[in-house]
């Protein structure tokens, strides 16, 4: 029998859907917003700056246009949420208003470097209040469109960078260019292009382009019309769990963004058998399902360029490696090293433990296949795709594995252990 789900809407798209409706000339309804903790942490942030966000988020949000931003008074808690803290960053820069911006520990650990330098380099007065490169941050007001143009050359490609700055961009009227190296996420340039906004972008050799080029002052932006698509992200938990139990899943309305299915080309060369049928479009997204059938998984090589457009399935992908025949080998996610944990090492110290032979490399991992049960305890550090990728390993047969810190999966996954255990099979 056929399991059918369907995954919680997408995180990214959820977090700018809030962040651009504010800066429409009119209100925008949306169905489908996630409702997690992440998304809920954008949604306290843009109130702060005095936007209008329901707190109800089931059925359509209506969300205000033509939002009238203030300085924040006090700081403004971005949780553990990296994209509210780098696009938020992009936004009061652009807007000209003043905030200090800040996050739990996890948060505090991450780099912010990489939106703060080019966001000075537009003008923006920008100053770590703790430790350098880290939040806090205290951006300070200034006159409204006095931004500088900006042409950036990110060194990795990084969606929440790229967003950043053509958020600053299109607050303050001012022309951006970022030119990554990989294929980053493009929802926010999709969301754009659908309001209407001045942009063009599009894959650029292995990279991309995108640029906003403002005519005259700030542009003036269409509202949005959508239902958000599944998250792609949260989908790939559910294909890993039907696979490791050797079950039929069937998963319905979800985001087919091609830089966000690299996940479904690493399984296909592992051999399973994985269908997509797209089946509509949503906001400039398209959308569809995937049918998965029972599978044998063997071995991959995901190299470097593979890596931006599967970068939030790695964890998931180890654990698929942990019950392959062969050995899955992933390089060039150096940067899986300053996301929600270092994931690389928490991956491979958990794996191990486990009983799994896996290698940690400086940009990726080892990690060879076996049959052998599977039992112990697992240490997530709190970060939600650990916990999500050892608890679909977990579902598989022949393992008995607890995670430390089950809840966190609230950041972006609410509900998720029930659906887990409908797409392995206990209480289908
Ligand atoms: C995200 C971008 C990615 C991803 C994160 C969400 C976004 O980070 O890992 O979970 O919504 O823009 P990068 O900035 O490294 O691309």
């Amino acid at each position: 029998m056929t399991t059918t789900l369907r995954p919680p809407g997408d995180k990214s798209i959820s977090h700018r859907v809030l962040l651009l409706a504010g800066l429409a000339r009119g209100a925008s309804r949306v169905r489908n917003l996630l409702d997690a903790a992440d998304v809920r942490s954008t949604a306290s942030v843009l109130r702060g700056l005095g936007a209008e966000v329901p707190q109800d988020w089931s059925g359509t949000v209506e969300l205000p246009g033509g939002a009238r931003y203030r300085d924040a008074s006090g700081p403004l808690d971005c949780g553990n949420s990296g994209t509210t803290a780098r696009l938020t960053a992009g936004l009061v820069a652009g807007l000209g208003r003043a905030a200090v911006l800040d996050g739990d520990a996890s948060l505090r650990g991450r780099p912010m470097d990489r939106v703060v330098y080019p966001l000075q380099a537009m003008g923006a007065r920008i100053r770590y209040e703790g430790e350098r490169g880290r939040l806090p941050i205290a951006i300070a007001s200034r006159a409204s469109g006095s931004l500088r143009t900006l042409r950036h050359r990110p060194r990795v490609a990084s969606a929440q960078v790229k967003s950043c700055l053509l958020l600053a961009g299109l607050a303050s009227g001012t022309r951006v260019e970022v030119v990554e190296p990989g294929r980053s996420r493009d929802h926010t340039e999709r969301l754009l292009a659908a309001m209407g906004a001045p942009l063009r972008f599009g894959p650029e050799g292995e990279g991309a382009r995108a640029t906003l080029e403002p005519a005259d002052g700030r542009p003036s932006l269409e509202p949005l019309e959508l239902r958000v698509p599944g998250d792609p992200s949260s989908a790939a938990f559910l294909v890993a769990a039907a696979l490791l139990a050797g079950r039929a899943l069937r998963v319905e309305e979800v985001g087919l963004n091609p830089t966000r299915t690299g996940f479904l080309e690493v399984l296909r060369r592992m051999g399973a058998r994985v269908t997509v049928r797209e089946t509509g479009e949503e906001g400039g997204e398209p959308v569809g399902e995937l049918e998965v059938e029972p599978s044998e998984l063997a071995g991959a090589e995901v190299p470097p360029e593979a890596v931006p457009r599967l970068l939030d399935e790695v964890p998931v992908l180890a654990a698929l490696g942990a019950r392959c025949a062969g050995t899955l080998s992933i390089r060039g996610a150096g940067e899986l090293r300053v996301k929600e944990s270092d994931r690389l090492s928490l991956l491979a110290s958990n794996l191990r433990e486990l009983g799994v032979d896996c290698r940690e490399r400086e940009d990726g991992l080892d990690v060879t296949g076996t049959a052998r049960p599977l039992s112990g305890t697992v240490r997530t550090g709190g970060d939600h795709r650990v916990a999500m990728a050892f608890g679909t390993l977990g579902a598989a047969p022949g393992c008995a594995i607890e995670v430390d810190r089950p809840a966190c999966v609230e950041v972006s996954y609410p509900g998720f252990w029930e659906d887990l255990a409908r797409a392995a099979g206990d209480g289908a």
